[in-house]
């Protein structure tokens, strides 16, 4: 039995993420500028739009011009459907022994579902006969991320075992690339190579196989032969770029989070800060609270490490964050001639057109605070917790 937990309404909690589907759209429209023309961009919009609210990153992104949406859950995509975005859309991660039910409606809503294992092939085989639907494949190769998907010497027997099936259409062929963001790793291209080889194996053994993808955001920015029918972008489309685009190119960070101060002391040098007193203060200065810590996404292990902007009546500070990060909030030295004060907005991470900062200053990324972390601006952005009340900016907000 589960119980129901009374929640808090997040539109009087301190801290927000701002979504500027604007950027999204505009990150779209640059990545799908990169591919050729017969190739579609496929908007993955995974774990809530990587934090940025699912529904609102897909339509972002259609605006900007992606054709497909990816999400890893079947339930993720079947709501991508009941909420009327009609484009075609593909799942692929599932538990064959649990999925029951979901398969049905999802096969019945159209939804393209990813197969690697016979298991797979069966469930989605029963559920498209129940649904009175053929339902549309795509076989997944396992070429080197050993996760999900066939080995490429077991998917031949599969793309058979599928072909002889009244019930699904084997519409795709894909594989997931493991180093796609690190060029001068040679693993991409043996992946490719298998990629290569397996389908050509299948395309003897039942056919060709109408779509072939791999790409994901840095195999599209690095590797143009990579593209094929379909590329699966993610993370870019968020605004962070694993590699350097061409010139020219921008990509917008689409998520700000936001907080404020909660509390200014002044303090004398000596002044022991967080749990653990793992910072002091070395001379006279002024602190602020702000209340925002692990339990919102901020992770402990960026503790001393990060830097934010606090939006004081003279101008932008760039601040640095100092002691460990508890879990609702955090301690920021604004500086002994700070003007900070209660009731300041704070820019966590994100994107502020408008923040004037000093020289060589800018306001941190989730890539910095990834850095900060030891972890990718993925960890971040998905980090941001359900605490964090979401707020829309931009067009189509
Ligand atoms: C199967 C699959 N394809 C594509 C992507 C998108 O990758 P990226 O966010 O690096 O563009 C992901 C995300 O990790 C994924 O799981």
């Amino acid at each position: 039995m589960s119980v129901a937990i009374p929640a808090e309404d997040l539109r009087q909690g301190p801290n927000r993420a701002v979504i500027d589907r604007g950027a999204i759209t505009h990150n779209a429209r640059v990545l799908g500028g990169l591919l050729h023309e017969q190739t579609a961009l496929m908007a993955v919009v995974k774990a809530d739009g990587y934090g940025h609210g699912m529904l609102t990153a897909a339509q972002a992104a259609l605006d900007g011009g992606a054709t497909w949406l990816g999400a890893a859950h079947p339930a993720s995509a079947l709501a991508l459907v009941r909420a009327g975005l009609d484009v075609p859309i593909l799942t692929w991660l599932y538990d064959p022994t649990a999925v029951g039910e979901l398969m049905v409606d999802v096969v019945g809503a159209g939804i393209d579902v990813s197969v690697g294992s016979p298991e797979a092939l069966r469930v989605v085989a029963d559920a498209a006969r129940t649904a009175e639907r053929r339902a549309r494949i795509h076989l997944k190769v396992d070429t080197g991320m050993g996760r999900g998907g066939a080995l490429p010497a077991a998917a031949r027997a599969l793309a058979a075992a599928a072909r002889d099936d009244d019930h699904v259409n084997l519409v795709g062929i894909w594989t997931h690339l493991s180093t796609a963001d690190d060029p001068t790793d040679p693993f991409l291209d043996r992946q490719v190579e298998a990629f290569d080889a397996t389908v050509e194996a299948v395309t003897h053994e039942v056919g060709p196989v109408p779509l072939q993808h791999l790409a994901n955001t840095a195999a599209l920015i690095a590797r143009p032969d990579l593209h094929r029918d379909i590329v699966r972008a993610g993370i870019g489309l968020y605004g962070y770029p694993p590699l350097p685009l061409p010139d020219g190119a921008r990509l917008r960070p689409a998520l700000t989070l936001t907080s404020s101060i909660a509390q200014v002391k002044e303090v004398p040098a000596g002044t022991p800060v967080g749990y653990g007193h793992t910072a002091t203060t070395t001379v006279p200065t002024r602190l602020g609270l702000v209340p925002i810590g692990y339990a919102d996404g901020l992770h402990r292990a960026a503790s001393g490490r990060g830097r934010l902007v606090v939006r004081t009546r003279t101008g932008d500070d760039l601040v640095p964050q100092i002691g460990r990060i508890s879990m609702d909030q955090i301690v920021v030295d604004l500086g002994p001639e700070s003007t900070a004060r209660v009731g300041d907005r704070v820019i966590v991470f994100g994107e502020a057109a408008d923040a004037v900062l000093g020289d060589g200053q800018r306001v941190p990324t989730a890539a910095d605070w990834a850095e900060a972390a030891g972890t990718i601006p993925y960890e971040v952005l998905t980090s941001v917790s359900v605490r964090v009340g979401r707020e829309l900016r931009g067009e189509g907000a």
